[in-house]
Parts: structure tokens; C-alpha cells; sequence
């Protein structure tokens, strides 16, 4: 079964095609130098960008893979959690796909993609805790199967990834700043001490990174000179050296370690509170994060449950996990008519 999957939730536009369950092809785009000058995403933005770009990557998909459209036995589209009007432009062309080649279509949950995107690389095994790690979201599952999934926690205010962007944002780094962040934190030791471990004081299973965030505003307006002169990415920190770069290091390092210390103390929480859950899948564009990496696979260990994490490709957003998920979907049954509509927030 061939699978075509379509992505455009967010800044990322992109199609792949999955065959019995393998990866044949994608192509994908990003609009990150577009939004960085913005700072984040700009709504309005994105979904004209989808539009222009995303028939020329489907066009050259299809020459990748020497196909046609009436090669595909399905199409599978992201349909939410995302921005709206760039949801509607990957819904609308995968429905005028399926008219023209009257190929069935499915819609796929963004968050549940990013968590079955491991299957790609090697069998996901279930009941699995789900740890989804993203811009937009941090969620825990509990996946009874790869169409079974409850949520049984979720960040009451910031995401992990956002709580990284606004953290870059403070120190003049450029959107998205995770990887810089990440970057910069392997250069040096962690404080343990310098920021706290946000939210973990109750018996609950959400998060909240709100608190986070004002604790590093607080240091960093205490220690206005780590602050960058000007907006620098990679180009621009490749060029900072020095005390300064020991600095920034040491308070990168410090809230990386203080991001995966409370995913820690989660996800060991929804652990010890779930039966019979044989691995810990961790997804999202902050499971590329290697503090987070790390200390989930010492959390895996721990509790003798298989780790499964996406390759570093399939952590941030992606058409491999929409057509693979949708794989999935098609092969369980499912189908949707033409009249799917987006989900923007919550279940899709
Ligand atoms: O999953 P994703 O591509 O998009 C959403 O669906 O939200 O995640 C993007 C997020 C951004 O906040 C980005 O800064 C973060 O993932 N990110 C990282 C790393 N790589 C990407 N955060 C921390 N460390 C990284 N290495
Ligand atoms: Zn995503």
C-alpha cells in the first residue's frame, strides 16, 4: 500500500510517501529564515508559503519516486493540532488529490504522527507511555496501540519547545533557538542550582514551564552583559568566544538540564502509575534535545521499559510520520470523506 502523507501544520511544508510501512521518498521545505525575522511564526505567512511551495514538492516527489498520482492507494494529511489557514492548504490539495485519482484520505493527528514516527525505524511496541515533546506541545500518552491513545497529562501554560524559543529569544538568539540552546549547553558544566525545577511539587502528571522562563528572565536581566548585541544564529554565534561564550554556555547547559529534570520526574510519575507498559516513546522537536535524550534513556532503564526515540530527521516536523500514521490508519480501517475538516486545537 502506498501512502502519500502531507504536512503543512505549522513552518514546515512537506510530502513523503510510505510504502508498506517504509519511507520511499520526501521532500520538505522550511520557512524558518522566513518567520526568524519575525521572531516566531507568522500565521499569515505560513499558509501563503504552504501554497506556493507545496504542488512544486509534491511535482518533484512524484519524479523522486517515478510515479503518478494514480499510483497512490491513499492519502494522509495532517489535519491539527496546528495553524488554520496553513492546515487548510495541505487539507484542500490532498482532497483535490483524492477527487482527481478517487484515492481514499485519512486524516492524521499531528501529535500522534510525531509519537508513531519511530515505527519507520523499528517496531514500536505497546501499551507505551508517550512522552510528546514539541513546540506547540508537551503531552504525556498512554498508547494502548498505535490508534489507542489517552492523554493523561499536558503543559498547563508553555511548551518545552517554546519555553527553548522564548529562553533563545532573551539572549538575543534566533528562532527557533532549541538547537542553539541545545548546542551551547554541551560546552559546559550544568549549575543545578541556578534555575528551578518548575512544577514538580504536586501529584499531578501536567507540566508548566511558565515559571521557568521568568527564573532565566530574572537571571539574565540580573546579568544584562550575556545578552548578544544583535540576533545571531549559527553564522553569528560561531563568532562569539570567550567569557561571554562561557557564560551563555553555562546558563544553557543549566536550563537544558532543568527542562529534562522535570520531564524526568513526569514521566517516572506516569510510570509507576501505568500497568503493564512496556516502552517510553519520546517524540516532538525537543526529543532532538541530548539532555533530554540522555536522561530518557536512564529513565527507560530504570523502569526495564524499551526507549524508543525518533531519529533526529523524524524529531521535528515531517511528511514521513503523516504517511506513516496514515499507514497505519488506512490499514486499520479507517477513512475519512472530503468533507474532513482542520482541527487547529486539541484532539484531531
Ligand atoms: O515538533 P516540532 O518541529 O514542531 C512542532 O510541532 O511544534 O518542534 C519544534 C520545537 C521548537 O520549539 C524547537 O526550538 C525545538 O523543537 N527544538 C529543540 C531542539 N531541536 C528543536 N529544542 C531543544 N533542543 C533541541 N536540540
Ligand atoms: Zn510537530
Amino acid at each position: 500500500m502506498r501512502i502519500l502523507g502531507i504536512e503543512t501544520s505549522c513552518d514546515e511544508t512537506a510530502v513523503a510517501l510510505v510504502e508498506d510501512g517504509r519511507l520511499v521518498g520526501e521532500r520538505l521545505a522550511t520557512q524558518i529564515d522566513v518567520h526568524a525575522l519575525f521572531g516566531g511564526v507568522v500565521p499569515e505567512i505560513a499558509s501563503r508559503e504552504h501554497l506556493r511551495v507545496l504542488p512544486r514538492l509534491f511535482d518533484e516527489l512524484m519524479t523522486d519516486t517515478g510515479l503518478t498520482p494514480a499510483d497512490l492507494d491513499g492519502v494522509a494529511v495532517a489535519r491539527g493540532p496546528g495553524l488554520l489557514g496553513s492546515l487548510l492548504v495541505g487539507l484542500s490539495f490532498s482532497k483535490g488529490l483524492c477527487l482527481a485519482t478517487g484515492a481514499p484520505l485519512v486524516g492524521v493527528n499531528h501529535l500522534m504522527a510525531h509519537l508513531l514516527a519511530p515505527g519507520l525505524d523499528g517496531a514500536l511496541r505497546f501499551p507505551a507511555l508517550g512522552l510528546l515533546v514539541s513546540g506547540g506541545h508537551t503531552h504525556i500518552y498512554l498508547l494502548r496501540s498505535a490508534t489507542d491513545f489517552e492523554l493523561l497529562g499536558r503543559t498547563l501554560d508553555d511548551a518545552a519547545g517554546e519555553a527553548f524559543d522564548k529562553v533563545a529569544k532573551l539572549l538575543n538568539i534566533a528562532y527557533p533557538g532549541g538547537r542553539f540552546i541545545d548546542m551551547l549547553a554541551s560546552e559546559a558544566e550544568p549549575d543545578t542550582a541556578l534555575f528551578p525545577r518548575p512544577y514538580v511539587d504536586n501529584d499531578n502528571l501536567d507540566f508548566s514551564f511558565s515559571g521557568l522562563k521568568t527564573a532565566v528572565a530574572n537571571h539574565v536581566a540580573a546579568h544584562p552583559e550575556v545578552v548578544l548585541d544583535k540576533m545571531a544564529g549559527a553564522e553569528g554565534l560561531a563568532g562569539i568566544s570567550g567569557v561571554r561564550r562561557q557564560e551563555l554556555a553555562r546558563i544553557c547547559a543549566s536550563f537544558n538540564w532543568s527542562v529534562a529534570q522535570t520531564l524526568k520526574i513526569k514521566v517516572e510519575r506516569a510510570l509507576e502509575r501505568t500497568q503493564g507498559v512496556c516502552s517510553l516513546i519520546v517524540a516532538g522537536g525537543v526529543a532532538a534535545n541530548s539532555a533530554v535524550r540522555r536522561t530518557m534513556a536512564q529513565v527507560a532503564d530504570s523502569a526495564g521499559v524499551a526507549l524508543t526515540l525518533p531519529s533526529l530527521s523524524l524529531c521535528t516536523d515531517n511528511a514521513a510520520m503523516i504517511a506513516y500514521a496514515g499507514w497505519l490508519l488506512f490499514r486499520a480501517g479507517y477513512r475519512h470523506g472530503l468533507d474532513l475538516e482542520a482541527v487547529p486545537r486539541g484532539r484531531a
